[in-house]
């Protein structure tokens, strides 16, 4: 198979599951992938053939996405907010509204020195890791409850040489004393999505992300963020600042919960598909 067929087999193959949007993204990231150059290279050197290996790494790569596997869990690797991260079965892909939120984290913060950062939830360490790449803190701790979550999150401090302090704690039932510092910022994307909406749910979500990171009852949509303020109302520093994550359909509600713990200034901020996806507080 020559590389400028990539394309076309991908879509012959795929497109009774995937979106147009999805084929034209797989056929960059895959061919990016197997060939291992750039894409400008691949454009210019279309007629080259793929070599036995690649040929039979392309044809796994098919069948994995046939069974609808994310396309990031396939590759193990994907990009965030200018780092590289390892990926797998386990951990939470991150997604393009997490880079919206780290992108006016580093915007407000980045002409402050020696921040005292917190990351709760951190998944894959998306979040804490591309803040301490631009923001180069004093100080940079991230905390999970999953086992895999901090594995590949330490995984990936270390791939990016970045120094993060990494621990097991389910949020849920931890005292402020637990934390012996003083943040200047504590972000948060914890699980938010309702159980009921996991109707509305792809099957590349459902059947390979971790529930864990995903779901809330719905009952107690917003037990996370009840939590997390409480908890950041005593150990953020004064002036301090809470950022979350949120659920579009839960934004006012999600703001006025903050509000009772006493954060004076909460702004609910849209994401580029003009959904309220992001909250920040001030202490
Ligand atoms: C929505 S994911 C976010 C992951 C990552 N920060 C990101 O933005 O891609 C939520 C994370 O919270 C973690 N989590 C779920 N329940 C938790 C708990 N009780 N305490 C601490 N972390 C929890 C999950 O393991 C998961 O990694």
């Amino acid at each position: 198979m020559q590389i400028k067929q990539i394309k076309n087999n991908i879509i012959d193959t795929l497109q009774d599951i995937y979106s147009k949007d999805e084929l034209q993204s797989f056929a960059r990231i895959i061919s990016e992938h197997i060939i291992k150059k750039p894409y400008a290279y691949i454009l210019a050197n279309s007629d080259d053939v793929l070599d036995d290996y690649q040929q039979e790494e392309f044809a796994n790569i098919i069948n994995k996405l046939k069974q609808e596997n994310p396309i990031q869990y396939i590759l193990g690797e994907m990009e965030f907010y200018n780092i590289n991260l390892f990926v797998e079965q386990g951990v939470l892909i991150p997604r393009n509204e997490t880079e919206e939120l780290v992108d006016w984290i580093i915007k407000d913060n980045q002409n402050k020195q020696d921040l005292n950062i917190l990351d709760i939830g951190t998944g894959s360490g998306c979040i804490i890791l591309s803040l301490s790449k631009a923001l180069n803190p004093n100080s940079a701790k991230a905390v999970d409850v999953s086992n895999n979550a901090l594995k590949i999150a330490s995984k990936n401090a270390n791939l990016n040489k970045l120094n993060i302090e990494f621990s097991k704690t389910n949020i849920l039932n931890t005292k402020p004393s637990f934390f012996d510092k003083k943040f200047d910022i504590i972000v948060s994307n914890p699980p938010y999505v309702k159980e009921s909406e996991k109707l509305l749910m792809k099957n590349n979500v459902l059947n390979y992300e971790p529930e864990l990171a995903l779901f809330v009852d719905d009952n107690n949509p917003l037990i996370f963020y009840d939590r997390i303020a409480k908890l950041a109302s005593k150990i953020l520093k004064p002036s301090g600042y809470l950022y979350f994550e949120i659920n579009e359909a839960l934004g006012k509600e999600t703001v006025e919960l903050i509000k009772k713990y006493g954060f004076a200034d909460v702004v609910l901020r849209n994401d580029i598909n003009d959904k309220p996806r992001m909250i920040r507080a001030k202490k």
